[in-house]
Formats: C-alpha cells, structure tokens, sequence
C-alpha cells in the first residue's frame, strides 16, 4: 500500500508517520519548504511526534518533499491542509481548493481520494469533486472519494491514532469500503457512516458540543463569582453523578485551531438554508467575552491590595491554548496579556513549551525569577511543569483561571 499526504502539520504528520509504522509506503507532501527540509533531516515540526520516531522512517517508508508528483503512484491521498476563517469570518477553503488542484494534476483512474479538513457538510461533494473531476475522471466512478475526521488531540496520550475510532462515509459504499480499508491499517475501530456530509457533520457536532458546554460553564462561572459562590467545588459536586452530567470546566477562554474556528463553518453553512444557529453563536460570543472577565479578575485581584493594573507587574504562567503543549493559535493568553498591557501592567511570561511570543512582544522568563518580581501571577495554562505549590508559595498574589490550587489553602490566592 502507498499512501500520500497532503499537509504535514499537526494533522497530517502523525497520520503519515502512523501509515509509515504500519508498513505503508508514505509520500508526505507540504508547501512548506523549510518544514519540508526539517522533516527531512528527520527533525519533527511538531511536540507529538518526537524526532526519535521520525528518523528511522524518513528515507525509509516516509519520503517527504514540497513535489507532488510522487502523488500519483500512490494508492490513497490525504488531504489534511488548514481550513481557517477567512477576514468576514467565513469559511476559508483556499487551502482545500489548492490541494484539490494538486491533486486533480495527478489523479489517476482507481485511486482513493479522503479529505481530513474539518468543514461544513457538502465540501467534499460540492467543492471538492468537482475540482478532481477537472483531471476528467469522475468520483465515485473512476476514483474513491471520502471524508473522515481527524479526531487528533495535541498532547493526549491515552488514546492514540490506534485506539480512536476512525469515521469514514464515501460518495458511494465501494467508496466507503475503500476508506475503511486503508484506515483499517492503522485504527483498530472504523466506523463507516453513509455519506461524506454525515461524516463532515459529525465532526462539527463533536466540536460544537466541547464549545458549547465551555460556554455553559464559563457563564457560570461569571455568575458564581458575582453570588460568592466556588465554581469549582460546585463542578465537583455535579460531576458526582454517575449518569446524565459530564464535566466541563471553566478557564480563560478557548483556543486552538478547532473549537474557536470549526463551529463557524457550520453557521456559514446553515445561513444557506435560512437557519441561524443560536447555539454556536451564543456559545462563541460567551467564550470570546472570557478573556475580559479574566482581566478583569485580575484588576480586582491587585485591587484588592491597593495596587492600581497601570504599573503593577503580572506574570502570566502557561501561554499556549492548553497544558502539555507549545501551540499558541487563538490561545487566550494572547487577548489577556494584550489587554493587561493595554491597561499599563508590565507583563511577563513563563511557558516551558513556547520560548516567546512575538505578538506581545515578549521571551519566556524563569519561574523563580518571574514569582519573585511580579505583584500578581496569573495560571492561565496549567502545565505539569508549573507546581502550583510553588506558585503559590513564591508569589505576592495569585489569580489561578485553572482550578489548579483547589486544596492550598492560602490568602493571597483568587480562583477563577
Ligand atoms: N490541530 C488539531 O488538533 C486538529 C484536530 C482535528 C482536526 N483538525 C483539522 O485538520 C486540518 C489541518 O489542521 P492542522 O492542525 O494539521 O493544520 P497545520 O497548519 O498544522 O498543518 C497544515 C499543513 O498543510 C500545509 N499546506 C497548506 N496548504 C497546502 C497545500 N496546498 N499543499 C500541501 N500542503 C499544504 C501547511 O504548510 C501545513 O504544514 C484542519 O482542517 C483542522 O481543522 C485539526
């Protein structure tokens, strides 16, 4: 079996590396050169897959280059490039329409096409076909083609490519049963669904339900702060019930490049067919407002020691969108650090995963040096490295957005 890729980024590289392991023969194809040089050298882009597992195989069962033309010995291709959100916040599937080109360039007659990008029900059968049938074969007919949803986690251990149920949902059954074949050799579940919009929707529901239900408990926690009352022991107590509840907790807002972005593709999409979607907007405007609450936490918190935001120093402690990882997209730290600059406060950061942040300006400084200067540190991401024992024992103040320091009984401390 030969497999190409298309995108080698957080998606697109653990799936090839995955194909290469169980004994495919990967082309892995990117635009990105210097990304494209590095993997080659063997040196992996992203934290998930270590450098020690992509070197054996580059040059082995894993070629990787910026030249599609490798594409059309293939068996299989996957396209996993980004589909973001365009200036209007519409869907952007340039990248997608550019890989379908690609792909078009090569497309020979008995080959399996999958999209991976996660997008609104019907790109893959309005948007996508159409272009591959500019090479003059037809989908379904002369070629596979499928939708099947990553489910990849940045920085999650216990389930793996493996162990994650696989979708998959062809144009056609004999399309269906050729996506479950070729995923079949590196899951051990798939789950064949009838069409490409089942699976593209699925996805977006899985999304939508993490946003929403965020959003449900972040609003809470804005409420619980104005009655006094301790969000976190109230989660707690609900997440006792053994059936009908399942724990969300609040923080500083969402990140990352699918849950701030994802649920918008469906809106656009419904807009379509004269439908708003009340719950992914609400859910969205609910998690974008997080970040201001969080500052302002942190105002009243130095507030409450005589201390004016102007001049006073915040720490921010973990900048990435969430623990174990160094991916800043939309992370919220972004909008708090720019806001508590915005209001005079001198910031820091100190993140273990991200050496620095060009938005804001700013390197990475050591815990204890940063715990010893800054009138407030602010756990916005909390990452295993960041004890909050310590935290809570070097720092003058601490506003904790993570729940981390339940359990420290301490004066000087804020939760969310
Ligand atoms: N990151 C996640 O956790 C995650 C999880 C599930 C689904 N997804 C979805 O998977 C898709 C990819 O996301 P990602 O996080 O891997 O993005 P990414 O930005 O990490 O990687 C995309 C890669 O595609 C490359 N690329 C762009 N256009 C190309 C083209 N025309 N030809 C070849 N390469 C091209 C880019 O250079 C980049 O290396 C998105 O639709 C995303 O929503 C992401």
């Amino acid at each position: 079996m030969k497999v190409g890729v298309i995108g080698l980024g957080y998606v697109g590289l653990p799936l090839a590396v995955a194909f290469a392991e169980a004994a495919a023969d990967v082309v892995g194809v990117d635009v990105d050169a210097d990304a494209v040089e590095a993997l080659a050298r063997g040196e992996s882009t992203i934290e998930d897959i270590p450098s020690e597992r992509l070197t054996p195989l580059v040059g082995e069962r894993l070629a990787v280059s910026t030249d599609p033309s490798a594409l059309a010995e293939c068996d299989a291709i996957v396209i996993c490039v980004p589909t973001p959100l365009a200036h209007q916040r519409e869907p952007d599937l340039s990248y997608v329409d550019a890989a379908g080109r690609t792909v078009a360039g090569v497309l020979r007659a008995g080959q399996l096409v999958v999209l991976e990008s996660t997008t609104y029900p019907g790109t893959t059968r309005e948007r996508l076909a159409p272009i591959l049938e500019e090479s003059g074969l037809v989908a379904g007919q002369d070629f596979h083609l499928a939708f099947s949803p990553e489910r990849i986690d940045p920085g999650r251990t216990d389930f793996t490519v493996r162990t994650t149920p696989k979708v998959v949902g062809g144009l056609t059954e004999g399309c269906s049963d050729a996506a479950a074949d070729l995923y079949g050799l590196i899951c051990d579940n798939v789950v064949a669904v009838s069409s490409p919009e089942v699976a593209e929707l699925s996805k977006l529901l899985e999304n939508i339900f993490r946003s929403v239900n965020i959003a449900l408990v972040n609003e809470l926690a804005i409420l619980a702060d104005r009655m006094g009352i301790d969000v976190w022991e109230v989660i707690e107590a609900a997440a006792t019930k053994p059936f009908g509840f399942m724990r969300f907790d609040p923080g500083p807002g969402m990140g990352g490049h699918c849950l701030p972005i994802d649920p918008f593709y469906l809106a656009f999409k419904a807009r379509e067919y004269d439908f708003p979607t009340e719950f992914i907007e609400l859910a969205g405007r609910v998690n974008q407002a997080q970040p201001h609450f969080c500052v302002d936490r942190a105002v009243r918190a130095l507030n409450d020691v005589g201390k004016p935001a102007k001049g006073s120093r915040v720490l921010l402690l973990g900048v990435s969108y969430k623990a174990g990882i160094g991916d800043m997209r939309e992370s919220p730290a972004l909008k708090i650090g720019a806001m508590l600059e915005s209001l005079g406060a001198k910031v820091t950061y100190h993140d273990p995963h991200v050496p620095e942040v060009s938005e804001l300006g700013l390197e990475s400084i050591g815990l204890e040096e940063g715990l010893a200067e800054c009138d407030l540190a602010v756990i916005v991401t909390a990452h295993d490295e960041i004890d909050p024992e310590t935290v809570v024992a070097q720092a003058q103040r601490v506003l904790d957005l993570r729940g981390v320091t339940r359990g420290i009984d301490a004066d000087h401390v804020v939760r969310l």
